[in-house]
C-alpha cells in the first residue's frame, strides 16, 4: 500500500514545511520562524511521493524532560491511506527508543486527529489538566 511513498527520517525543508502546513489547514508560519525552528527538531520525518513532500511530523522539546509532537500533516490528496499512521508510528518508535522513562510527551490534537493519536497510546489530559495556549496579537509577520 505504501510502495509509492518514501518515509525519510528528517524534517522537511522550509518551503515544503510552510506549503504543507497551509495546504492541510494548519496555521501559516513565516519563513523566518520556519528557518529558526526546523533545525531544532529532535526527530522529524517527511513522506515523499514522486519526489514531492506530501507528509510530515516532528518531535520537539528539551530532549530529556519534555517533548511535544507537532506538525502532523498529510496533503489532502493523499489522506485516508494510512500515511498519518505511518508518520505517527515513526515518531512513537523514536520516542520508545530515545525518551527517558520520566519524559513527558504531549500534543495538542486538532479536531478529529485525536482518534489518530489514541491508536498510539495518547490519552486526553482533561479534565485533570487543560491545554492552554498564549493568545498572540499580531499575525502580520507572514511573508
Ligand atoms: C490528521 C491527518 C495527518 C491524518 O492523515 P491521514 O493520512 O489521512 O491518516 P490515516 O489515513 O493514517 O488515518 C489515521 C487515522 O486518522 C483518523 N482520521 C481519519 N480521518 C481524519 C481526518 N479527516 N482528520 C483527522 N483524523 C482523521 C482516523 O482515526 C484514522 O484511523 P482509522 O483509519 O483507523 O479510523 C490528516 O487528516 C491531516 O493532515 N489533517 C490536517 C492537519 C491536521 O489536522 N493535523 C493534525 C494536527 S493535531
Amino acid at each position: 500500500m505504501h510502495d509509492d511513498y518514501v518515509l525519510i527520517p528528517a524534517a522537511p525543508a522550509v518551503d515544503d514545511y510552510r506549503r504543507l502546513r497551509v495546504a492541510t489547514g494548519l496555521s501559516a508560519k513565516s519563513a523566518e520562524a520556519a528557518a529558526r525552528g526546523l533545525p531544532n527538531t529532535l526527530f522529524g520525518v517527511r513522506l515523499e511521493w514522486q519526489g514531492q513532500v506530501v507528509g510530515m511530523g516532528r518531535l520537539i522539546g528539551d530532549n530529556g524532560c519534555f517533548y511535544q509532537v507537532v506538525d502532523i500533516a498529510v496533503d489532502p490528496t493523499h489522506q485516508g491511506k494510512g500515511l498519518g499512521k505511518r508518520i505517527v508510528a515513526a515518531l512513537v518508535d523514536w520516542i520508545t527508543a530515545n525518551v527517558p522513562e520520566t519524559g513527558y510527551v504531549s500534543l495538542i490534537a486538532d479536531g478529529p486527529a485525536h482518534a489518530l493519536y489514541a491508536q498510539f497510546g495518547f490519552v486526553p489530559t482533561a479534565p485533570a489538566s487543560v491545554g492552554m495556549a498564549l493568545k498572540r496579537q499580531s499575525r502580520s509577520a507572514l511573508d
